[in-house]
Formats: C-alpha cells, structure tokens, sequence
C-alpha cells in the first residue's frame, strides 16, 4: 500500500448557526488521498454542514481545516471551490445551459481554451455511455438519470482531486441509483480522485466506502473501514445503523466454526465393550457416539439404533463402528459451511482440526439460534439434501479446501 496523504484535515472543528444550534462539536478526522469517505447518520446529524466547510461554503465556528495541509481559511474561497467538485441533489445543472455548457462550467472560469474544453466534455460524456449529441441538449430534455450522469462527470471536468457529493443519488430509482453508484465508483478509482459522500443509506455506504464516518448530533461516533464497522460497532448506535442482518451476516463471515463449536463431545475408543457404550450413552444423555483412537482422531460414530440390533453378536465399539462421517474443519468459516449442515438435517456435527483430530462438535440448535434465519433465511435452498457419501468425499481433511466433506475413517 501506497503510504497516504491527508488531503483534508479537520482539527477540533465546531459549527454553531445562528440562534446557538450547535451542527458540529469539536470534530477531528482526516481524509487521505483517493479515499472514499462517506458520511452517514440521521437527518440533522451534521453531514451537510461537516462536507460544506470542506469547500468553505460554510464557515466553521471554531478550530482549522486543512487542504493539501494548507488552512483553508487563509486560503481564497473562490479559488478553493474551483478545486473542489462538488454533486448536489438533483438540481446541479443549470436549466438555461446545455449539458456541454454545464459539463465546461468550472473549466470555462479556470480559462480552460475552448478546445480543451470540447475534448474534455467529449470525454467525459462517453465515460457515462451518453451519446456525444446529448452535449448539446438542455438538462430537461435529459431523463432523470441521466442528468445526473451528467452531474456527476461535471464535478470531475476540472480535473479537481476533491469531489463532494451530497445524496447524488437520493432521489433515483434503485437501478439508475445502482448503476450510478457502481459509475462513480470505478471513476473514483480509475481516476485516482478523493470522494466525500454523503448518504443516509448504509448499502450505499457500505457499497461504495473505503472509510465510513458515522456522525450522530454533530458528533463523530465511529470513523473506519466498512469492514471495521460491521464487526466492531463502536456502540449500539451504530449497530442500529447497520441493521441485524447485516451484522448477522458480518459475525458469519468472520466467525469460525471453533467458535460455536461446544469442546466437549461425547466420544469413546474402538476398543471400548458395547457396555461401556450404552453406559457413557445414559450417562451424557446421547443416542450416538462419536469414535476417536487414543489420539483423538476420529474414526466414525457408533448409534444407539446399531447398538441395539447388533447386541447379540457384537462385543466392541469397533464392531459396529461407522466410518461414513460428515465433519467440518474447524477453521472453516461458519458462512461457507452452515447452510450445507442445516440441508444434511443432522443434529450435529463433528468439527475436527486439519490433521483430522476431534475438536468438538456443532449442533444443529447452536446453529439455528445463532444464524440460520437472519442469514440463509430467503436464500433459496438451490439443492437437495445430500446424503453423508457424496462427492464431497474426501480422504484427508488436511487436502479438502472444501468448507466440509464426509469422509469414511
Ligand atoms: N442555515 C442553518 N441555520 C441554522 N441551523 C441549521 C442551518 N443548516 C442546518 N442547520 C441545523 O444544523 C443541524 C445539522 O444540519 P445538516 O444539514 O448538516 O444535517 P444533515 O446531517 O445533512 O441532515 P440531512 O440528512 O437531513 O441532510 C440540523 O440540526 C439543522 O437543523
Ligand atoms: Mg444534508
């Protein structure tokens, strides 16, 4: 990784409107350059005011903003905000210009000649897959969306490394929104740019983030990677803002199996008498056992059905030993493995380590409780039940990269 460089710093920054509403208190973050920062909160929260001060449109109160490690404030507003992209909600676009008018707008008043102009407008309009002759209509002979196609590619004619984006997206259809923000996503990272974003949605944020910065009453409350902010909520706030589901689905992707698993399954040893099985069986309360040699490593399960019909002419546990075992491995993440567990309809299941020792087991209960309906709930179930001998037969768990097999011990 490239080391970063702050291109915007807030240090100890305050903003009180008139009549004493306080917007921001002392807020203190910093965004590097190429990072997609998107700030997310309530309504109120502060959003607007906390990106406008970025391009002075706002004053702050108290403290300093840095840009390229220079104060704003003793820098010239109007210069500043030429360097500055900045996307509003639906309105961007002058109604009395045409698309390459607006498109232009910021570079016509750097002077830009007006050759570099038309070759930056016509590259930017094939960008977003709009027709070249599209440069010369006007926004309301544009669909929605497509305007803001173009609002979008307005705040990066001028080539500025900064844009500010305040819900661009807000009031679009899920599908223009979706491929809209997947556009300006790849522009941000096939140009290099630094993107400030504003947005209520978390699928947005979580979408397009590569630094997500929660605010709560003018307060920052969390600020960090998407990741980071799924599997460590800075408080229950934020929790809320992410949604059970999704926090569901974040615990599954990083949780292990080791870590539901209880560690102390009931097992006996080949060489154990079919007294001492059914014995260990009352005793722990269990229909089944599972079968470990003297090192632990398992060899299959015995079942209290088998138990009793092979009473008579069986003796050991090794007798009436099954080797045809599902398992899972215990560092298997429990997203890619619990769904093929619920499907087997097994009580529970063996985890054992890569060398194929027994570690502990997952029950289906465990399970249940923990994931099944929040995370596989409305996926469909693209397959049937397989039995324990599928293909998913592998000798060695040490060389199954695959999340679970059964195997014959
Ligand atoms: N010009 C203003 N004068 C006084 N108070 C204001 C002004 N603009 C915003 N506020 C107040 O400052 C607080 C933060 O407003 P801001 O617009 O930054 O919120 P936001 O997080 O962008 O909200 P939204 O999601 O609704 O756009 C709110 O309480 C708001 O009422
Ligand atoms: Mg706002």
């Amino acid at each position: 990784m490239p080391e970063k460089n702050p291109i915007v710093t807030f240090k100890d920054i305050e903003k009180v409107y008139r009549g004493g509403n306080v917007a921001i208190e002392h807020v203190n973050l910093t965004i590097n350059q190429g990072d997609f920062v998107c700030f997310i909160g309530r309504s109120g929260s502060g959003k607007t005011t906390a990106m406008r001060m970025i391009n002075r449109m706002l004053e702050p109160s108290g403290g300093v903003i840095l840009y390229n490690g220079e104060d704003i404030h003793k820098t010239d507003a109007v210069k500043l905000r030429r360097q500055i992209g900045y996307v509003i909600q639906n309105i961007g676009l002058m109604p009395h210009m045409t698309i390459y008018e607006n498109i232009t707008l910021v570079p016509k008043l750097l002077k830009w000649p007006e050759e570099k102009r038309r070759k930056k407008a016509e590259e930017l309009i094939k960008l977003v897959e709009l027709p070249e002759d599209f440069l010369e209509r006007y926004p309301s002979e544009l669909s929605g969306g497509q305007q803001q196609r173009v609002g979008v590619i307005r705040a990066l004619a001028a080539d500025q490394d900064l844009i500010l984006m305040d819900e661009p997206f807000g009031a679009l259809d899920p599908i223009t929104r979706e491929s809209l923000q997947e556009l300006v996503k790849h522009l941000q990272e096939k140009l290099g740019k630094t993107v400030v974003f504003v947005t209520h949605d978390m699928d947005e944020a979580l979408k397009l983030a590569t630094q997500i910065v929660v605010m709560d009453s003018g307060h920052v409350i969390q600020n960090a990677t998407p990741s980071e902010i799924l599997q460590h909520p800075a408080n229950s706030f934020v929790e809320e803002l992410i949604g059970e589901d999704r926090l569901m689905q974040a615990r599954a992707d990083v949780t292990t199996v080791s870590e539901i698993m209880l560690k102390n399954p009931v097992s006996i040893t080949p060489g154990r008498s079919l007294v001492e099985a059914i014995r260990l069986m009352r005793k722990r309360r269990v229909d089944t056992l599972l079968v470990t040699d003297d090192d632990n490593y398992l060899k299959g399960y015995i079942d209290i059905e088998t138990l009793d019909k092979s009473y008579r002419h069986a003796t050991s546990v090794s007798d009436i030993l099954n080797t045809k075992i599902f398992y899972v491995v215990d560092d298997t993440l429990l997203r890619d493995t619990v769904d093929r567990i619920l499907k087997r309809g097994l009580k529970y299941v063996p985890v054992v380590d890569h060398a194929g020792k027994l570690r502990g087991i997952v029950t289906r209960a465990a399970i249940v409780d923990m994931v099944y309906d929040t995370i596989w709930g409305d996926s469909d179930a693209e397959e049937g039940a397989p039995g324990l001998e599928n293909t998913e037969n592998k000798d060695n768990p040490t060389k199954s990269d695959s999340a679970s097999s059964s195997k014959e011990v």
